[in-house]
């Protein structure tokens, strides 16, 4: 392990070359040694502050330069990418999900454990400076025992069809972060019944797929919850986080560029952030710093494999209530 941990980053598209952006010099301990991407330009791009690139993942795994890895390729890749770097040896930090599938995820994170390798899955809503806070003073029972938890996520518009063909469809692509938040901020879910509906974009059902859902949870604690989420918001991406209990209620929402209002003819107007990457930057550059300092501090990093796993698993259950018109027990869902 050198001094600074050298990273490769694996694939750079729209996450990869904001990761690899903050590996340049924004995240303490760690450099971009270099870049990995079958499409050359996209990698050369990605490559800033002198980092080499190429397109084969083999390159950054015989490096001794390369420390760790961050997957950031299109989540079918995801696995056979972690299985090979944990063969390796070098840590690994994964953009969620790990893979569309349960049993290929379980496989992946056995992969992993077997390696004894450090791990991290691309969680980022967990190092949210309010999505945290909310968590903490939920464990510090500022709220007491909580009753309902409800999380709303809207992106302006859906993704170009490349990615949606690519991805592993809404509940496991884009709903697993509020189903990851969740878990982190109430616990361990016990059944999932899902509606959703294409109403945005007649794409999605060419894929299987929909763009608009709600989600009731039944936590293992008795607690419910709903998450609705949606892919058109007009006026940028929405989110909404709120958690109601026995002496109160945390509320996370309207989170915006700048605190400036401005005030026209048209009424007042807020900087809400158009796109995820903006409304998380922070949290982006913040989830790989703790990766950074836990694996210098020789520590577990957090979220790990049982998120990878758990969060996947709460999806997937949302997926087959969807097409079986019912509620689904998480534990209905095995490998
Ligand atoms: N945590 C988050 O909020 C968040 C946000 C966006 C994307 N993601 C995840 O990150 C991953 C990438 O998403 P994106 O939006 O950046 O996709 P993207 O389509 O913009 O970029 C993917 C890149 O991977 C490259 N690629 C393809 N095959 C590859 C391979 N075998 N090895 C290396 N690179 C390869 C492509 O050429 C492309 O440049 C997905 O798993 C997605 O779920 C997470």
């Amino acid at each position: 392990m050198n001094a600074t941990l050298g990273f490769a980053v694996i694939g750079a598209g729209r996450i990869g070359a904001l990761h690899a952006r903050h590996l340049a010099g924004a995240v303490e301990g760690a450099r971009l040694v270099r870049v990995v991407d079958p499409d050359r330009v996209a990698a050369e791009r990605a490559a800033v502050a002198g980092a080499g690139f190429s397109d084969a993942l083999d390159d950054a795994l015989s490096d001794p330069a390369v420390d760790a890895v961050l997957i950031a390729s299109p989540t079918k890749e995801h696995a056979w990418q972690l299985e090979a770097a944990a063969g390796a040896g070098k840590a690994i930090f994964c953009e969620k999900p790990v893979a569309d599938d349960l049993a290929e995820t379980v496989r992946a994170m056995e992969a992993v454990e077997g390696a004894g390798v450090p791990f991290q899955i691309g969680f980022n809503r967990r190092f949210d400076p309010a999505y945290a806070e909310v968590a903490r003073a939920v464990r510090a029972g500022e709220i007491g025992k909580v009753e309902l938890f409800r999380s709303q996520s809207s992106d302006p518009g859906p993704a170009p069809e490349a990615y949606i063909a690519a991805s592993a469809g809404f509940f496991r692509d884009s709903v697993i972060h509020d189903i990851d938040a969740a878990r982190f901020v109430a616990g361990e879910v016990e059944r999932v019944t899902a509606l959703g509906r294409v109403l945005v974009d007649p794409v999605y059902a060419k894929y299987g797929d929909v763009d608009t859902s709600v989600i009731t949870l039944e936590f293992v604690s008795g607690a419910l919850g709903v998450l609705m989420n949606s892919r058109r918001t007009v006026y940028g991406h929405d989110l909404r986080l709120e958690v109601h209990g026995e002496a109160g209620k945390l509320v996370a929402e309207d989170e915006r560029a700048t605190k400036v209002w401005r005030y026209g003819p048209g009424g007042p107007r807020g900087d809400y952030y158009h796109h995820f990457l903006d409304r998380f930057r922070d949290a982006y550059r913040l989830e790989v710093q703790a990766f950074v300092d836990a694996v210098h501090a020789g520590h577990a990093p957090e979220p790990g494999a049982v998120d990878a796993v758990e969060s996947l698993r709460v999806a997937d259950a949302a997926v087959r209530s969807l097409h079986e018109g019912r509620p689904v027990r998480v534990e209905e869902v095995t490998p």
